[in-house]
């Protein structure tokens, strides 16, 4: 059985990635510093699937004991790289945490696949590393513009470190472009950890549903979009995961085509804030409470992706629709709900 290291593996998308690899044969081993997730997905993972994941809790930025790890863990067959901070907003009050956690973890990683003679690493990247282009649906060819955040600039930065490791090292690189992963497991059993109040757009709604927030400010209705409020490419997150394991079988099964790949994981369609609450509002019956305030500095107006290159040459193809992605978002903080009652 193929052994593969997930970092970060206890959150959002690499818990659910987790689950996809299982439920494809693979072994995993999980680590994760628990700082922005909580050592229960070990058991609801296993509820999903019938496996515990392995599992390590200490910090990739930690050389010592990464290259420990690697010592210890000479047949890992790939890695899926998760583990980073990943807040646009933190990032912009502490850029030196930001570079130093999210460019060091990929650098000891690094470091210990020479240790192990492993090739093979599927990176985590995101949309942002496109700013707001200026054509769409946005390509893998995009030109890469300044990052609008230390966040941005990490994802940037890593791609770049993969790139020239990949040409100087026995080093093969996959960077999956995330645009906006929504969603929970059919399970209810994983989804997003809300950790304080949410930056994004789908916890923020239906925690104010379920009746944790007051009302959802919608961050501007001035933009050139048909309603006026931005745009973006909403995905299920069970589609992200099945991509990682597409990717993954891709590198071990030596069907790479370059030493680094690049590819968009978007469902090509681009949705208005309004659309995503029309599409709550459908999917729950419910009234959402909302209010139309200003812009939210450093968002783009309209991203979505070009999904050619990833249909056709991963073979992937993102399947579920909004209202299925609203409809998981929402059983989900219903269970949450329900586990707090409970305690
Ligand atoms: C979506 C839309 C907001 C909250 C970020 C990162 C990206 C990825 C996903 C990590 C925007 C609007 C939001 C709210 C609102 N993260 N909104 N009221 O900013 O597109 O992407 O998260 O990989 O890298 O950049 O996602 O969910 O914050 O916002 O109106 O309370 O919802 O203005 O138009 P975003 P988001």
């Amino acid at each position: 059985m193929k052994r593969i290291l997930v970092t970060g593996g206890t959150g959002f998308i690499g818990s659910h990635t987790v689950v996809e690899l299982q439920q494809h044969g693979y072994e995993v081993i999980i680590v994760d510093n628990l700082v922005n997730s909580s050592i229960e997905v070990l058991d609801n993972i296993a509820k999903i699937t019938g496996i515990k994941p392995s599992f390590e809790q200490f910090d990739l930025a930690d050389p010592a004991k990464t290259a420990d790890f690697f010592n210890r863990n000479k047949d890992l067959s790939g890695i899926i790289h998760f583990a980073a901070y990943k807040a646009v907003g933190e990032s912009m009050q502490k850029p030196l945490e930001y570079y130093r956690n999210n460019i060091g973890s990929l650098l000891n990683i690094l470091e210990g696949m020479k240790t192990c003679a492993l090739g093979d690493i599927v990176f985590s990247s995101s949309c942002t590393v496109y700013g707001q282009p200026d054509e769409l649906p946005v390509t893998e060819q995009a030109p890469i513009k300044p990052a609008w955040s230390p966040y941005g600039n990490t994802k940037q930065m890593c791609e770049e470190i993969l790139r020239f490791s990949a040409a100087s090292l026995p080093i093969k690189a996959i960077a999956l472009r995330y645009f906006n992963p929504i969603g929970a497991h059919e399970s209810a059993l994983i989804g997003e950890l809300p950790l304080g109040i949410p930056n994004n757009l789908v916890p923020y709604i239906t925690q104010t549903a379920i009746g944790l927030r007051q009302s959802l400010h919608v961050f501007g209705n001035d933009y050139d979009t048909p309603d006026g409020t931005a745009m973006r490419d909403y995905i299920h997150v069970v589609d992200i995961a099945r991509a990682h394991v597409v990717a993954i079988g891709r590198m071990i099964n030596k069907r790479m085509k370059h030493n680094m790949e690049i590819f968009n994981l978007g469902t090509g369609h681009g949705f208005s804030v309004l659309e995503v609450i029309q599409s709550f509002e459908r999917v729950s019956g419910l009234k959402l409470n909302y209010k139309i305030v200003d812009r939210r500095p450093g968002d783009i107006e309209k991203v979505w992706a070009s999904t050619d290159f990833a249909n056709k040459e991963l073979g992937w193809k993102a399947e579920k629709k909004i209202d299925e992605m609203m409809t998981s978002a929402w059983k989900w903080e219903k269970a949450l709900a329900d586990r707090k009652g409970q305690q």
